[in-house]
């Protein structure tokens, strides 16, 4: 009989993580809570309150569901997989002592210590008078972090004072991030080009997936407000020396450290890098795949996506690694679990977005897909809805991915490019710089 998987989520990675299930040849029977109009046409969209644990173990129990796929943070953060696995489900997704890396920037912080793993320096508060006071003792441009989850609007690099203190009383004084900024991080900033790591663990063995690079600003040439995420494309080319520093100097001591902590992990860790010039530093975890870098860096999987989700959650990753073969030919043989993935092929997304966006925009302007889909261009939903007369109509800030994959970065861009020129709807804005080296 066929697993049946539900996968939690309603944004571009889950799509995309829908449609990598749908290709396994195991045909999966796959249900998305609550899902959209792009993964209704691969999986059966089941309306459930995510952050509802009761309600996800009672459909998991009538639905007899083999492997639950957790995408967002919040229902991580909040113990879902626990409650989950109390009821003896499969779970790919950490619990909430894993997801901790990323609810709790400080604990994060606490763990790359212990770990000797490079980070920024850095200092925590909770009062405004103590963190400006010690705002005027360092440099700038200085980077300022709500310690708990914010949604990917809690950071603010911020290069003058007036910045820095108006984010410091956002956080602090006007709670304007809730109980997520009632503590904040005040951190040393860092340069160079960032980088993306999708470790896929069990706590005992690993798999990385091919490092990726997500475009975070608004604006093309890396300006403006940060998104979301405007943008992404794996494989990033890495000088050889550096896949064997990232996976000794940062993936394994932070896997260790999470062991002698006792604290399980099976799901992905996201790692999120910045290579300076000393060497990689880590800026941030995410305890789930990144959104948009899951729609590139699935695509390259050449392995069953379904198998490797399933035996990391029953804690068999190391069985599943065995079985993969040797890689293509470019690949750092060094990079634990590298024959996981397709190197010689590149992906990049380009998110389509509502004008306004990151700021106010309109909802429910009519989408006029592209018709000529293939195995190398599809479009991946993320804020899009089904309108009463059945049109399909933008429904959030980020409204769709364009996603292509060719033999080169130019290829791919240029199809994934072409897709988004054959998409429509009033106020559509996207950046042109998508893949370009340096615009991150
Ligand atoms: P985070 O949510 O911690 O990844 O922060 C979001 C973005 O802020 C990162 O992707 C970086 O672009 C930027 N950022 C975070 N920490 C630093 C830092 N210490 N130095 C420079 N930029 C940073
Ligand atoms: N792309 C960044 C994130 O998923 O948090």
């Amino acid at each position: 009989m066929s697993r049946k998987v539900l996968v939690i989520g309603s944004g571009g990675r889950e799509h995309a993580i829908v449609r990598q299930l749908a290709l396994s040849e195991q045909e999966p029977s796959i249900f998305c809570a609550p899902g959209n109009p792009g993964t209704s046409k691969l999986a059966t969209n089941v309306d459930l309150d995510i952050m509802a644990s009761e309600a996800v173990v009672e459909f998991c129990k009538t639905n007899q569901i083999d492997l639950v796929i957790i995408g967002p943070e919040d229902p991580l953060i909040a113990g879902l997989a626990d409650r989950l696995h109390k009821a003896d489900f499969n779970v790919f997704g950490p619990g909430a002592m894993g997801a901790r890396l990323e609810g709790d920037k400080e604990f994060s912080k606490e763990v790359l210590a212990s770990a000797g793993v490079p980070t920024a320096r850095y200092q925590a508060f909770s009062s405004s008078h103590a963190a400006l006071k010690h705002l005027d003792t360092v440099s700038l441009p200085v980077v300022i972090k709500a310690c708990g989850a914010a949604q990917g609007k809690g950071v603010a690099v911020c290069s003058n004072r007036n910045e820095a203190e108006e984010f410091i009383r956002a956080c602090l004084d006007d709670q304007q991030f809730g109980v997520a900024g009632l503590r904040i991080l005040m951190e040393e900033c860092l340069f160079g080009p960032e980088l993306s790591i999708l470790i896929v663990t069990d706590g005992q063995d690993y798999c990385l997936l091919v490092p990726s690079r997500d475009h975070k600003r608004i604006g093309e040439g890396n300006t403006g407000p940060n998104t979301g995420g405007m943008g992404a494309f794996a494989p990033v080319k890495l000088a050889p020396s550096m896949y064997t520093e990232i996976d000794s100097r940062i993936v394994l001591p932070v896997l260790a450290e999470l062991r002698r902590r006792d604290i399980p992990y099976r799901g992905v860790l996201y790692v999120g890098l910045m290579l300076t010039e000393s060497g990689p530093q880590v800026l941030e975890f995410n305890c789930r795949f990144g959104d948009p870098e899951t729609q590139v860096v699935l695509p390259l999987l050449r392995t069953d996506f379904l198998e490797m989700c399933y035996q990391t959650a029953i804690g068999k990753l190391g069985d599943f690694l065995q079985g993969i073969h040797e890689v293509e030919d470019v690949v750092p043989l060094d990079w634990p679990g590298a024959g996981a993935s397709s190197w010689m092929r590149q992906a990049v997304v380009v998110v389509g977005a509502s004008d306004g966006y990151p700021g106010q925009y309109i909802k429910g302007r009519p989408i006029d897909l592209p018709k000529e889909l293939g195995d190398d261009r599809w479009v991946i939903h993320a804020g899009t809805a089904v309108s009463e007369d059945g049109a399909v109509v933008t429904n959030g800030g980020r409204v769709l991915g364009a996603v292509g994959t060719g033999m080169t970065l130019e290829l791919a861009k240029d199809v994934a490019y072409n897709l988004l020129e054959k998409t429509h709807f009033e106020g559509l804005i996207y950046r042109r710089d998508i893949g370009e080296s340096g615009g991150m």
